[in-house]
């Protein structure tokens, strides 16, 4: 590592967040989820897709928000807007689209009686109109929600009104990754996992590499020589709400020979990630790796030449669902298929690892054997999570 041992550089740097243990209620307790949903779920900004599911007007994507007990529908608009509904016909409540994922020509028709609705969301033909006399189609359209864009990241907020305009939550975030170049990417692979845990636990184990030389021993640490060493983010940097982790260059790479063949191909990305930068160009790294976490639930990893996201979505107190995403260049030929495909299954290995201790976590913070968690410095982000939505909770934010 090039990074000095210096203890608590993190905490001197950010005093407002304070140093004391984490109460456990704050992943148990079904009354404190329900603050959540309504005081961080329902106000917030949220991250639901990328311009790449739906990148040419007519284009439509579905995705489930159980934290909200409904489904959004996001539509490419034949004006080239991205828009977003709830997923719900007016005529007797059936999902306008039933399929995660289509293509339509400017016009969607509702499968259980035909009613039919255009990309801006109007209700334009009502099927045995005649027998309708009262329903008023100017009124009968889709219900819309907030929507927004930003680079290539589509937002909703489930509020009636938002309290800040998408560019304003980001805050400095806009600023701080506008150099980096999210064009000439792919959607590469796409993992979607539930869990029987918090949804703060399953982040928070994203939120820290402190732990990779620990649970990760065998498959991260292994490949970069940090078996027995502490694990030091070479940047830590708070921005409102958001933030984000940087990971230095690893002083060593040692890839298995799979992974050495598979490098020869294309880049994967534990190559990537153990590539040193130049800090001249472009987007300014604070490692190898950066990884921003948008609140309260969206992570955008940057690496040179490719791009991953995480979306952490609650679903009860105990149970999340954890969408994996990443963005590749075009593949050209085999050999680059083979280097992604191998890129993809060498994420899930580490993955598996965090999954299966974000469950036994879960079970074990419901045992009332204790009733508060322990942070150090390198898990500032964890904290900074925590804190954050303690706020909204209490009303503070
Ligand atoms: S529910 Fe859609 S047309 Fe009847
Ligand atoms: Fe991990």
């Amino acid at each position: 590592m090039n990074v000095e041992p210096d203890s608590l550089r993190f905490s001197r740097r950010y005093p407002e967040e304070g140093g004391d243990p984490v109460p456990i209620e704050r992943y148990t307790s079904e009354e404190y989820f329900a603050r959540e949903k309504d005081r961080v779920f329902r106000r917030k900004w949220l991250n639901i897709g990328n311009r790449l599911d739906a990148p040419n007007p007519g284009d439509y994507f579905v995705v489930e928000l159980p934290v909200a007990n409904t489904s959004l529908l996001v539509i490419h608009g034949k004006d080239g807007e991205y828009r977003a509904f709830h997923n719900m016909c007016s005529h007797r409540g059936a999902p306008l689209a039933w399929d995660e994922k289509g293509s339509c020509r400017g016009y969607m028709a509702c499968r259980f009686h035909g009613w039919v609705y255009d990309t801006k969301g109007n209700l334009v033909q009502v099927s045995d109109s005649e027998n309708f006399p009262s329903v008023e189609k100017a009124e009968n359209g889709l219900t819309p929600v907030n929507c927004d864009v930003w680079r290539e990241f589509i937002f909703v907020n489930l509020a009636e009104e938002p309290e800040q305009s998408l560019h304003d939550f980001l805050g400095p975030v806009v600023d701080e990754i506008a150099a980096y170049d999210f064009s000439g990417f792919t959607p590469a692979f796409h993992y979607r996992i539930d869990e029987n845990v918090n949804w703060k636990t399953l982040q928070e184990a994203q939120l820290e590499g402190w732990h990779l030389p620990y649970l990760h021993e065998k498959t991260l640490a292994r490949a970069v020589k940090l078996e027995g060493k502490q694990f030091r983010h070479s940047a830590i940097e708070l921005h409102g709400p958001h933030g984000v982790l940087g990971s230095p260059p690893p002083d060593a790479f040692e890839p298995s020979p799979a992974a050495l063949l598979a490098s020869q191909f294309g880049t994967g990305t534990m190559q990537a990630f153990a590539k040193q930068r130049d800090p001249t160009e472009g987007y300014d790294f604070r490692g190898s790796f950066d990884f921003w976490h948008i609140f309260p639930n969206f992570f955008v990893g940057l690496l040179d030449g490719l791009y991953f996201t995480f979306n952490i979505w609650p679903v009860s107190v105990d149970r999340s669902i954890w969408e994996i995403k990443g963005y590749y260049p075009p593949i050209k030929n085999a050999g680059e298929l083979f280097a992604r495909e191998y890129s993809k299954v060498g994420l899930r290995d580490p993955m598996m690892e965090d999954c299966y201790t974000h469950e036994l976590i879960s079970k074990m913070l419901k045992s009332g054997a204790k009733s508060v968690l322990h942070l150090q410095d390198e898990e500032m982000m964890v904290r900074h999570l925590s804190n954050g939505v303690d706020r909204c909770v209490q009303g503070i934010e």
